[in-house]
């Protein structure tokens, strides 16, 4: 409980150093009456789109907040068509208000797409990471980003929870025999290992990070994390991981490394083809953040020649991943579309995220501060 407590006061420390969501100017942006043009861009879910009524992440279920937005004179359009020139997305960018995106069928908003959405306010992410949108743009033209800060956090933290055991227990291959009518104990056996007494890293501690730390304490692992900044240390101690200052000193001490950072400039490749040959031989690999924090090929070239025994992730570039992508084609990955931060109870919360802070807009008052990414020609300290 103490530790739930303590926890829950870092985040607010984390969230209230973001911004200050106070003045006149944010205002003044989230001030503008009238009937708004509000176009939502969501995976669509075809035959799965009735399995669930709670199912609200999908182009059909449009995170369920039609009848409301109509209700008040808002025009409401949804779509999957992202691409191309001829897109449905396209026809909408010169006279929308407000854009819904998400980071699990990103629509790409490019400063080209800024430039041509004269009327465009606001832009809100459904879910968490907003790298899918050109920020330096959207501040430039004075624009709101928005994400809802902390809906999926448990989600991915529990998922990345089961990419390491699942790597750990080298367990995808004996379900590859089961399907394929094989019986190959020491075709697992062989590099299975307990996750207990391993060396587990995360890079980035923030909301996911933390969550996956206090998760892996009752497996008795030795826990170190490397962010920008370091926990208070009473939330250190009750966490029981170690802070490494030097990210390239931590890489050759673990067993397991989990990448938890946004996608910025800063972190942008920030796996490269050097940075994996600091790793331990044999190191396994999760990441649920963002795939071009990796380089592609050095992945590839690092699980092709042992030096990575196993990555396992949700996250590509681009989204959808093409067919030819290397990753889906490399040995020892458990890769998946990307799909941790959205299970349904996930959805449910950035629904309601974006839901509160459009009636938000509407009436013009601030959001939360911690889910401001640009406010005020300003994007948030850790994508500076
Ligand atoms: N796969 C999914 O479904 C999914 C869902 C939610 C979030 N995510 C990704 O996970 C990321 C983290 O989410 P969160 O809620 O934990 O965010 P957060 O803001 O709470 O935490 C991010 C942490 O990374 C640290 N950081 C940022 N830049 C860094 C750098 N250059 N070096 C070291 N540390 C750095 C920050 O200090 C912070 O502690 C998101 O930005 C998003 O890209 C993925």
């Amino acid at each position: 409980m103490a530790m739930r407590r303590a926890a829950a006061s870092a985040l607010r420390t984390v969230s209230a150093s973001r911004f200050s969501a106070t003045s006149p100017l944010h205002r003044y942006l989230h001030a503008s009456p009238g009937s708004k043009k509000i176009v939502g861009v969501f995976y669509k879910a075809n035959e799965y789109a009735s399995m669930n009524p709670n199912f609200v992440g999908c182009v059909e279920g449009s995170l369920g907040i039609r009848d409301w937005l109509e209700s008040q004179g808002h025009q409401y359009i949804v779509t999957d068509d992202k691409e191309g020139p001829d897109c449905e997305l396209e026809k909408h960018i010169p006279d929308l208000h407000v854009l819904i995106t998400t980071p699990f069928h990103p629509a790409y908003v490019t400063e080209e797409r800024i430039k041509k959405a004269k009327n465009l306010q606001l832009l809100l992410t459904a879910g968490i990471g907003s790298d899918h949108i050109d920020l330096k743009a959207a501040a430039a033209a004075g624009l709101t980003v928005a994400e809802v800060t902390g809906s999926n956090v448990v989600s991915v933290a529990e998922d990345e929870l089961m990419r390491i055991l699942i790597l750990v227990r080298n367990f995808l291959p004996g379900y590859h025999q089961v399907i394929n009518g094989e019986w190959n104990v020491a075709g697992i056996s062989h590099r299975a290992y307990d996750l207990e007494g391993k060396t587990v890293g995360t890079v980035g501690a923030g909301r996911i990070g933390r969550l996956l730390l206090q998760r892996l304490k009752p497996f008795n692992c030795n826990l170190l994390y490397h962010d920008r900044i370091k926990m208070d240390p009473e939330l250190e101690n009750q966490i029981g991981a170690k802070f490494e200052e030097d990210l390239d000193a931590m890489l050759p001490k673990c067993d397991i490394i989990v990448i938890n950072t946004p996608l910025t400039e800063k972190t942008r490749g920030m796996f490269d083809k050097d940075r994996i040959s600091k790793m331990k031989r044999g190191v396994l690999i999760v990441n649920n953040a963002r795939g071009a924090i990796m380089d592609t090929q050095a992945v590839v070239d690092g699980c092709s020649s042992g030096h990575i025994a196993g990555y396992s992730g949700d996250v590509w570039y681009p989204q959808p991943a093409p067919k030819d992508h290397p990753w889906r084609y490399m040995p020892n990955q458990a890769m998946t579309p990307h799909i941790s931060g959205t299970t349904i109870d996930a959805q449910l919360r950035y629904a309601a995220g974006v839901k509160d802070m459009l009636d938000r807009y509407f009436m013009g008052e601030a959001f939360p501060p911690q889910n401001y990414i640009v406010n005020e020609g300003k994007l948030a300290s850790q994508y500076l």
